[in-house]
Parts: C-alpha cells; sequence; structure tokens
C-alpha cells in the first residue's frame, strides 16, 4: 500500500483544544473566548449573521450536510416564541468529534450555541446530550452557569435588550433521538418516535414553534465564522465542502482518534498519514467513510478528496465524518451482520419498512455466517435494501440498507465463500467476530 506523504491537521476547532484549564472561563477568555459574542450581540444584525453563515458556505457536520445559514433563513420572523436545539446526541457508530469538542471546551459550544440563537432569533435553546456523555453534561452545566455569571446568557446580554436561555437535556440512551424530530419529541417529554416531514422544524418544530437544530460541530464553527469572515472560511476545503472537519477514524488503525482537517484532504493521507494507516503486514480492505450508516468503500476510493461531494459522487457519504477502517483480517458478512444488528436494535419500530427490514436482513445475515443461506438469498438480501431506501419515515431503514448494499454487491464473492466455509467448517463462532471500531480515551 503506497504511503501518505507528509499530512497534517488544519486546527481551527481544535486550536486551543489541549490548553489547561480551557473548561474554565477564565482560561476560555483569555484565549479569545466570548469576544465573537460580544462582537455578535453588540455589532451585528441577526439577518446579517444567518447571511454571513450561508456566504461562508457552512455546512452541518451532523450528517446530512445542510447548509447551516440557509436553514437558519427558513425561520420566519417576528415575534413568535423560536428555539435553538444543539444536536449532541452523538450515536453514530464511529463518531466521537462532539465528545472530544465538548469535554474539552464545553464554553466554546454555550459560545456558538448563543450566537446561533441570538441569529435565528431564539430566546430558549437546548443541548441535547446523550445519557452516556454525563461528565460532559456535567461540564456544560457548569460551564452554562459561569456563562449566565458573566452575563453571556439570560435576560438583556450585554445591556442588548437580547435574551438566550440554554438548558442542557440529557437523553436517555435511544440512537433515534439523534433524528431531529425524534429529538424534539424526546425534548418535549414524549417517546422519541420521528415525525412526519413536512412541516420540517424551522417551521413547526419544539412545542410547535419554529426551531433551529444544529450538530455541536456546526455551532462550534460560528464564533469562527463571527470573528474571521464568511471569506475566510471558505478560504478552507473545496467550492462545495468549505471549512475545517474533525473527523473520527477508528477501527483497524494504529492510531486510533479525532483529526481536524481541511474538507478537501486526501482520504488516504487521513487513515495512512494522520491515523498511522495498518498494523504491519495488513492491507485497507474495506472503509466507511462517514459512519456505520455510510456506503463502504474499499481501496479504490482511497485517493478521492475527503469533501461532501467526492464522496458522494463515490456513492457513498460524509454523514458524520467517522471512517472506520477495516483491514484483511476483517470479515465483510460479519461486519455487515454487526452493522444490520445495531439499526435493527435501534429502529423505533414506527414504520414497516424499516421494522421489518432491520429484523429479516439480520436473520438472512444470520444465515449466511451459519451456512445456512443460498447464493440466492444474497439476491433476497439486495432487494429487502432496496425496499427499504427512501420507503421509511426517517432515514434510519435507510442506514442500516445502504452500508449492507453496498457490502453484498461490492465483496459477494466473499459473501458466497463464507457461505460455503460456513457449511464445510461450520460458522465461525458470532461473538469470534472481528471488533469494528477500537475504543478511544479521551483524556481530562
Ligand atoms: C437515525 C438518525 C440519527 C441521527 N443522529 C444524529 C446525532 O447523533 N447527532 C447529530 O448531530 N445529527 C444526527 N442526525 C442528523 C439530524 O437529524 C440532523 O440532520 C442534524 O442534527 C442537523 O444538524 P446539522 O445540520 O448541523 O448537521 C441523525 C439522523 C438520523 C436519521
Ligand atoms: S425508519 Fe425506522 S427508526 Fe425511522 S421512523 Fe421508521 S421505524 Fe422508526
Amino acid at each position: 500500500m503506497e504511503a501518505a506523504t507528509q499530512p497534517h491537521e488544519t486546527r481551527v476547532l481544535f486550536k486551543d483544544i489541549d490548553e489547561p484549564g480551557l473548561t474554565s472561563i477564565e482560561t476560555y477568555e483569555r484565549r479569545g473566548g466570548y469576544t465573537a459574542l460580544k462582537r455578535a450581540f453588540r455589532d451585528i444584525e441577526p439577518g446579517e449573521l444567518v447571511s454571513a453563515f450561508e456566504e461562508s458556505g457552512l455546512r452541518g457536520r451532523g450528517g446530512a450536510g445542510f447548509s447551516m445559514g440557509k436553514k437558519a433563513s427558513f425561520l420566519p420572523r417576528g415575534e413568535m416564541q423560536k428555539y435553538l436545539c444543539c444536536n449532541a446526541d452523538e450515536s453514530e457508530p464511529g463518531t466521537f468529534k462532539d465528545r472530544e469538542l465538548m469535554f474539552k471546551n464545553p464554553h466554546g459550544l454555550v459560545e456558538g450555541v448563543a450566537i446561533g440563537a441570538m441569529a435565528a432569533g431564539a430566546t430558549k435553546s437546548f443541548i441535547f446530550i446523550r445519557g452516556e456523555y454525563a461528565e460532559i453534561a456535567d461540564r456544560l452545566d457548569a460551564a452554562v452557569a459561569e456563562a449566565y455569571e458573566a452575563g453571556y446568557l439570560g435576560e438583556n446580554i450585554l445591556g442588548t435588550g437580547i435574551d438566550v436561555s440554554i438548558v442542557v437535556h440529557r437523553g436517555a440512551g435511544a440512537y433515534i433521538c439523534g433524528e431531529e424530530t425524534a429529538l424534539l419529541d424526546s425534548l418535549e417529554g414524549k417517546r422519541g418516535n420521528p415525525r412526519l416531514k413536512p412541516p420540517f422544524p424551522a417551521i413547526q418544530g419544539l412545542y410547535g414553534g419554529p426551531t433551529l437544530i444544529n450538530n455541536v460541530e456546526t455551532l462550534m464553527n460560528l464564533p469562527h465564522v463571527v470573528l474571521n469572515g464568511a471569506d475566510w472560511f471558505k478560504s478552507f476545503g473545496t467550492e462545495q465542502s468549505t471549512g475545517t472537519k474533525v473527523v473520527s477514524v477508528s477501527g483497524c488503525v494504529q492510531r486510533p482518534g479525532n483529526y481536524e482537517i481541511e474538507l478537501g484532504m486526501k482520504s488516504r493521507d487521513i487513515i495512512f498519514g494522520l491515523a498511522g494507516g495498518m498494523l504491519p503486514g495488513r492491507e485497507l480492505k474495506a472503509w466507511y467513510p462517514g459512519g456505520s450508516s455510510s456506503p463502504v468503500l474499499g481501496p479504490e476510493e482511497l485517493d478521492l478528496p475527503y469533501a461532501f461531494e467526492t464522496i458522494a459522487e463515490a456513492g457513498s457519504m460524509l454523514g458524520s465524518g467517522a471512517i472506520i477502517v477495516a483491514d484483511d483480517t476483517v470479515s465483510i458478512p460479519h461486519m455487515a451482520l454487526r452493522t444490520a444488528r445495531f439499526y435493527h436494535h435501534e429502529s423505533c419500530g414506527k414504520c414497516t419498512p424499516c421494522r421489518e427490514g432491520t429484523n429479516w436482513t439480520v436473520k438472512m445475515l444470520e444465515r449466511v455466517v451459519r451456512g445456512e443461506a443460498t447464493p440466492m438469498d444474497l439476491d433476497i438480501i439486495a432487494s429487502v435494501q432496496d425496499n427499504i431506501i427512501g420507503h421509511c419515515l426517517c432515514v434510519l431503514g435507510d442506514a442500516m440498507a445502504m452500508p449492507v448494499a453496498s457490502m453484498v454487491k461490492r465483496w459477494r464473492g466473499e459473501f458466497e465463500e463464507t457461505i460455503a466455509q460456513a457449511r464445510e467448517a461450520g460458522p465461525m463462532p458470532l461473538d469470534a467476530e472481528p471488533a469494528l471500531a477500537t475504543p478511544v480515551a479521551v483524556g481530562a
């Protein structure tokens, strides 16, 4: 495998991330924190801010990659109660960037949320954080309290007459609550089920009011756009994917972790350069470019620039920016089964193609690894995925079907061999499946 040449990170969100004491407001302010908030609240009109965000080309970092500024512009102007919800649910397998951003720089998120809320005209904001991130939620609570104390949150902020409140809300451990409308239901105290769209949350969201929903990383970019301008932001990345991106790299690499890259960096440089490549003697076999819901790519796509448009042109998606790497010791049918089991377990069961389709897919993939399937069953698995994609109420169904379909199509020979081998020699015990992701420690 060809080695990468001297790749480097481009640190904007990670610039001060390892600064000792950054979680305290004193250190955060000493590093320039809350300067953007002061400028935004005192000197810039909300409409101007939204235009700057749109002009910067900043796309959502939570999965869909939609223009942040455009979404904010969909909220009606006027006096009605509006809301901002920060999506900190971060449950997509392989994704652990928001965790490090919030844990090490909670004030960076508080400042981003306050600026986003002010731009959207939202006086009430929520940070919906996955319940497992209990320690991070405590840090956010402490940062929010410090920001109130300093006058950056609350009523009549810095004497501008603008009010913004932030409440940190802990989720109860369901992946589906990361889907924006399920998140809203959960926040309202209901079971977290996706809602039918339209109406979109920008028009009718939390408690029926216009609501801006953005990912942690998206919002943490806002202070940088305010301070440096849209043109500065656009000077990073590609024409359609501006800025930097924190990429979580996990799986069979030597240095798993979060790396902040300029969008458009060659994927090979991320995997083999920053993340250290494969273990000695191993070869890259497959990689998910955007979390476990993205169609799986192979070594042929390693030279693709890592950007929304290029990964989409290759038939996959950049998603949450989580690269999961599998080397030549990993069994693709087992990887497909592990992926399908996750989405089957997390399906809310509200619509039939997802509820039944994820269940059938798991059952059929179990037949494959047990050697009970026939090659014709592979066609059936493929057709079940076809019947899920685009036919569900939310994209959780597609999130299983897209990677599974990509694996069955691309590695069909390996599926057939697995069936034949399992028939002859007996199946590999399911608890001996190769691990997909290496746990990553986030230091204090
Ligand atoms: C099943 C499912 C789970 C999701 N989980 C998350 C999540 O954990 N974090 C997140 O930011 N977005 C998640 N999303 C995407 C959100 O619905 C939404 O698009 C995103 O929060 C918008 O923010 P952005 O525009 O800043 O990316 C998920 C979507 C689906 C369908
Ligand atoms: S696609 Fe799945 S998770 Fe989404 S609403 Fe339908 S059953 Fe629920």
